[in-house]
């Protein structure tokens, strides 16, 4: 089993690189083999919308993400990591979900085999949980249609600070509870 996890903040070791890598320990305990992207320290373009991945199974860029989707084909459970920047993903972040789409065949059916699981964690300045709800909720709606199985969304609030999810033991355990379960959820 292969868990991946993706961190679309450029803050290494931030809150939603330290959930997402909590979510991953789960997982490598659950009996997964656990690889993680740091978004910002790879080359990419975004999608060119030359449609070449509706008449070819793949992406015609060859680049970092094109390595990254291959994994991800591969993988059993992903873990999509993102603060928020003015209300949604980040662009490195959705420079990476537009290049998702050559995950999906003319017809707009998902290439992606069936029962691949998935976990979205979110962090955000605002204390207000509900106040910027929707980048992740639109996104599990984006992963359903892909064919995941969304089984947990794990949102840090008030993380102005790289570490203040260290004081947010509900939600690390949260998170390596999400993890553990990636072998069973359904
Ligand atoms: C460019 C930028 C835009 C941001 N926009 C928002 C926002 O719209 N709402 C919010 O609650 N926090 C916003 N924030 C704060 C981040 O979401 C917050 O610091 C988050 O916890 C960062 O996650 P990280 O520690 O994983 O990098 C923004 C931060 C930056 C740098």
């Amino acid at each position: 089993m292969k868990a991946i996890g993706i961190v679309g903040s450029p803050r290494k070791n931030g809150n939603v690189d330290k959930l997402v890598q909590t979510v991953l320990d789960g997982a490598r305990d659950a009996g997964f083999q656990i690889t993680k992207y740091y978004l910002n320290e790879m080359e990419y373009s975004g999608c060119q919308a030359c449609g070449f991945c509706k008449s070819h199974d793949h992406c015609q860029l060859d680049d970092d993400v094109s390595k990254l989707l291959r994994d991800m084909a591969e993988a059993d459970a992903v873990i999509f990591g993102s603060p928020i920047y003015f209300c949604l993903f980040t662009g490195q972040f959705k420079l990476m979900e537009d290049r998702m789409y050559s995950l999906i065949d003319a017809g707009f059916n998902t290439r992606l085999r069936p029962g691949k699981k998935a976990i979205i964690v979110t962090s955000q300045g605002n204390p207000e949980m509900e106040a910027v709800e929707k980048a992740a909720t639109d996104f599990a709606g984006i992963l359903k249609f892909l064919g995941f199985s969304v089984t947990e969304i794990i949102r840090m609030t008030n993380g102005g600070a790289p570490d203040a999810v260290l004081e947010r033991t509900d939600l690390l355990d949260k998170a390596r509870s999400a993890g553990l379960a990636l072998e069973r959820s359904g």
